[in-house]
Order: C-alpha cells, then sequence, then structure tokens
C-alpha cells in the first residue's frame, strides 16, 4: 500500500480533469463541521459516477447511503432538469447536512432524501408500484448489499445500470474466512450475482485517496 502516492496521482488528476468546485467543496467542509465520517467517494470517483449518469441518459437515479451528498450532488448534476434522484439514509443528523448541501449546489429541487431504513424504504417503493430507475448507486451498509440488489432489480428496467460502492476492501474480499461482516456482506453480492441470471456484471479495482477499493458495475436485462 502506497496510499500517499495515490492521494499525489489522485491529486494530480483532480487537478488536471476536474477542477475546482466550491459546491463541492463546501459540502466537504460541512460534512468534516458536522463531524461526518469521510467517506465519500473521491472527486475523480463523483465525476465517474457523474459521467456514467450521463452516458445512461439517467433520469431517474436511486442511491442507497447519502451521507452528507457528496456523490449525490455528482450524480444529481448529471440530470436533465426534468430528472430526479432519490437518496436512501438511515441517518436523519446526515440527511440534514445532505440536504443543505445539495441546496446549495442548486440541485435541490431535484433530490429526495429520504430518511429510514433503506430496507424499508425500498420495499415501500416496490409496493407503490415506483416507475423504474436507470441508475442505481449502492452506497450503505455492506452487510444488506444482496437485499438493496433484490430491490433494485425490482426496481429496474431492462438496461439499467446498478453501480455498487467498497467491492474490494483492500482485498479482504477475496478471504472466505474474514470475520468482517462488511466483507461477507459483499462476497454475498458478488455470489448473488452469481446465480443470478439476466445480469451482465464486472468490478473495477481502484486505488486513490479513498485506499484500495473498487465499484462493481451490472447492466439489467442483458447476458
Ligand atoms: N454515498 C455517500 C457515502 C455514503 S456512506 C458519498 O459517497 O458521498 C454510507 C451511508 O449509509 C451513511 O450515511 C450511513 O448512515 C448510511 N446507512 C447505513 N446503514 C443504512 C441503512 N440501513 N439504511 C439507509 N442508510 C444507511
Ligand atoms: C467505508 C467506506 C465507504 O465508502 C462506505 O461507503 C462505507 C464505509 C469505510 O471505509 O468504512
Ligand atoms: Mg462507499
Amino acid at each position: 500500500m502506497d496510499i500517499d502516492r495515490w492521494s499525489l496521482v489522485d491529486g494530480y488528476i483532480a487537478d488536471k480533469l476536474i477542477g475546482g468546485d466550491p459546491a463541492l467543496e463546501s459540502a466537504l467542509a460541512a460534512n468534516c463541521a458536522a463531524g461526518l465520517p469521510a467517506i465519500d467517494v473521491s472527486p475523480a470517483q463523483g465525476k465517474m459516477l457523474h459521467l456514467l449518469a450521463r452516458l445512461q441518459g439517467a433520469r431517474r437515479i436511486l442511491e442507497v447511503g447519502t451521507l452528507g451528498g457528496y456523490s449525490t450532488i455528482w450524480l444529481a448534476r448529471a440530470l436533465s432538469p426534468d430528472g430526479q434522484l432519490v437518496s436512501l439514509e438511515l441517518d436523519p443528523g446526515h440527511a440534514e447536512i445532505a440536504r443543505a448541501n445539495l441546496e446549495r449546489a442548486g440541485v435541490g429541487d431535484r433530490v429526495d432524501v429520504r430518511v429510514g431504513q433503506a430496507r424499508i424504504l425500498l420495499k415501500g417503493m416496490v409496493d407503490e408500484g415506483a416507475e423504474p430507475f436507470d441508475l442505481f448507486f449502492i452506497d450503505a451498509d455492506k452487510e444488506s448489499s444482496v437485499d438493496y440488489l433484490s430491490y433494485s432489480l425490482q426496481l429496474s428496467r431492462p438496461g439499467s445500470l446498478i453501480i455498487v460502492d467498497n467491492v474490494v476492501r483492500e482485498g479482504r474480499i477475496v478471504d472466505p474466512a474474514s470475520d468482517n461482516p462488511m466483507v461477507q456482506g459483499i462476497r454475498r453480492l458478488y455470489d448473488a450475482i452469481e446465480t443470478t441470471p439476466g445480469l451482465s456484471a464486472t468490478a473495477i479495482q481502484t486505488v486513490g485517496a479513498k485506499g484500495w477499493d473498487g465499484f462493481l458495475m451490472l447492466l439489467v436485462g442483458e447476458e
């Protein structure tokens, strides 16, 4: 591991390809001031999520795990003005910080932060026959990943894109005997994808300011 060098490279990438962004920087400052953990996606990762949402032509985005809304801002900026992002968050304090950050970023009108257990909120959306989402970003408690995948599939259409964060965990993901519940939760996710027909998936390892981790991406309805 050489996180110092990975961070330097992340800084270089952000400097060359992303640039300063007052709304995103003030969101991170507000999160820090409120004592939120710095487990948001990095700027380079946020921009990647943004580009994927644009490639997808996403009009409806569902995020599981808002924290302070850093990834939410990146994703919401990819929506057309009539688009909508629903973001699910367990902690009311996180949701409150996120709403303020989203307002300041000028995307508050397009984002609906809902507070509660994601599992319950997702079941509610399935039960009420919510319109399918074009893109999902799953980034909450890793122990529940299989449930979040299952509900996302029920809220998807052929061609929907599902992205899952933190699927490598410094390589611990290959240890079947790991006593880490996050690792076991993500391993169950890989197993579920392996045995579900009609999904086309990959995972990409990443290093950077957030250490060594990775994203899983999955296209619904294609072999
Ligand atoms: N997507 C954010 C980071 C999310 S961190 C970003 O990149 O900026 C994970 C978030 O999931 C935390 O805010 C945590 O409170 C929330 N969370 C944890 N368990 C949850 C649950 N059961 N339901 C909904 N949200 C949950
Ligand atoms: C951690 C990192 C994340 O990106 C996340 O969504 C949850 C937890 C972590 O490092 O603990
Ligand atoms: Mg994450």
